[in-house]
């Protein structure tokens, strides 16, 4: 059995599918360049028939990747296929992905079909997906709740119809990993000519089990695992890739493969996902979570101290923790900054974005004591999102908190350029600056989430301030970046509803 791995990465594509995780082009770009570096087979870029924006992101990535394969979603239909096709032309390597419901419910209540044309749609579209490019993968929704002949045999046309990759996704996270690993065992036992084609697996997370029914497949002949950085995606999530990676490897004894991924970019991924979709990462999570090496207990202290495998299965910079101190200091020069920038995969637009992402980050160095490459992805973010055009933008604010006495914010912001004063009390001050606010943009939003992390490790650390807000149906996070919490979150605040702002206008557009 072939002992590669593949790493099909969709945090671009069923990541973005979380609520408020929605990314723009530049953002999604940033992450693809952080996936290739990571070393990822497959980047699912995107879903082009969505809406040009998809389309557009998914064609600049394809443009700028030179080493992953970049790769569209379509439905089984002309017009998804079509668009697919168009954008990933300009990748040195390019992937259409198919699908189609196949499970009973799907296609009598969904899609409204029958089973046959089902399978004529799937045939035709990997047909026609074909005439943009050798490398066509087909996806059977819904394949846990579908029956077992009815996938024998719809996987047996595709791959005469050319399919190279076959995809077995437990859409809805249903199943278990002894049920999971003897369906891809049976699958390849029964579809004719299945030794022709790569096995993939993609495993939804809400019963949990996403990496270990993907492990599960993996143990039976799958060789393509589809997964996301931090497990992000629809509802609980997807595989998480730092998982799944980090299982293989250090189990490389029980599943006999391994993948090529740069596991030291593990990390910086993870960071990177994090800060852009606003999604913070547990500190719990396995890999990627704060305390994942953390040793609390005396007796496991003492173990990792005299010997570290006593209490360690992997080291932590094995994965990238660590491996990110900064070399620039506050006396550092602008082309040392422009020389780091690049090594992390960061173009900013046109000089005055450098210099004004270097102003800034000569401020950070004044305030912060050590710099590390996630200060630097939260700066870029925040540089980029100051650099296009945004209606709210924060210019000064004052609070005052004391024992005993109600918190009160000041603030001052523009809207559309014009300055507007705001005050207001609250229960802390970050409910007394959210309070203010509101008191003068009225925007009617519901605060759904409100998170802090610190960036890096010191009280002298940035927070990262997440904030959800929801309005007539449309979800965003925004984000805020700042050594003051309090400062952070009001960004963060203006954030969202600049992202509120933007989705109204696309939703209303000013004739
Ligand atoms: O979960 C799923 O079934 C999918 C398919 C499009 C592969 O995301
Ligand atoms: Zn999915």
């Amino acid at each position: 059995m072939n002992d590669r791995l593949y790493i099909f990465d969709t945090t671009l594509r069923d990541g973005e599918q979380s609520p408020g995780a929605s990314m723009s082009k530049d953002e999604k770009l940033r992450i693809a360049r952080q996936l290739e570096k990571l070393g990822v087979d497959v980047i699912e870029a995107g879903f082009a028939a969505a809406s040009p924006g998809d389309a557009g992101a998914i064609h600049a990535i394809a443009e700028t990747i030179r080493g992953s394969t970049i790769c569209s979603l379509a439905r089984a239909n002309e017009r998804d296929i079509h668009a697919a096709g168009g954008a990933i032309k300009p990748a040195k390597s390019g992937r259409i992905h198919t699908f189609i419901a196949t499970s009973p419910i799907h296609m009598e209540k969904k899609l409204r079909m029958q089973p046959d044309q089902v399978l004529e749609a799937a045939v035709k579209a990997v047909k026609l997906a074909l005439e943009y490019t050798d490398d066509v993968e087909f996806s059977a929704e819904d394949a846990v709740r579908s029956e077992m002949d009815f996938l024998v045999r719809i996987f047996d046309e595709v791959i005469k119809a050319g399919a190279k990759t076959i995809n077995v996704p437990d859409t809805v996270g249903y199943s278990i990993p002894a049920l999971w690993g003897e369906r891809m065992k049976q699958l390849i036992e029964q579809v004719p000519n299945a030794g022709t084609v790569i096995w993939s697996t993609h495993c939804h997370n809400d019963l949990g089990m996403a990496v270990a029914n993907s492990l599960a497949a993996v143990l039976n002949g799958a060789r393509q695992v589809e997964c996301t950085i931090n497990g992000l995606g629809e509802r609980a999530g997807n595989a998480s890739l730092e998982e799944v990676v980090m299982a293989v490897r250090t189990r490389r004894d029980v599943f006999n493969c391994d993948t090529r991924i740069d596991a030291t970019q593990i990390v910086p991924a993870s960071k990177l996902v994090s800060t852009i979709t606003g999604y913070p990462v547990q500190p719990n999570k396995a890999i990627v979570g704060a305390n994942a090496f953390a040793h609390e207990s005396g007796i496991h202290q003492d173990g990792v101290l005299k010997h570290r495998e006593t209490y360690e299965i992997m080291r932590a910079e094995d994965v990238g923790w660590h491996a990110n101190r900064l070399s620039l200091g506050k006396l550092s020069g602008r082309n040392a900054f422009k020389t780091k920038l690049a090594e992390l995969g960061i173009v900013l637009d046109g000089e005055e974005a450098l210099n004004s992402a270097f102003a800034r980050f000569k401020e950070l160095a004044d305030k912060k004591r050590e710099i590390f490459d996630e200060d630097l992805q939260a700066l870029v973010s925040e540089e980029v999102a100051t650099t296009q055009p945004e209606r709210f933008k924060l210019v000064s604010m004052k609070v005052c908190s004391e024992t005993g006495e109600t918190p009160h914010a000041q603030l001052v912001f523009t809207d559309e350029g014009a300055e507007k004063h705001a005050s207001g009390l609250g229960s802390g001050p970050v409910d007394a600056a959210f309070k203010a606010l509101e008191s003068v943009v009225n925007s009617g939003a519901d605060l759904l989430l409100y998170s802090v992390n610190n960036i890096t490790s010191g009280t002298d650390a940035q927070g990262e301030v997440t904030v959800r807000l929801s309005h007539d149906g449309r979800v965003v996070n925004g984000q805020g970046a700042d050594t003051d919490i309090v400062v952070a979150s009001a960004k963060a605040y203006l954030h969202a509803l600049n992202k509120l702002h933007r989705k109204n206008e696309r939703a209303h557009p000013q004739v």
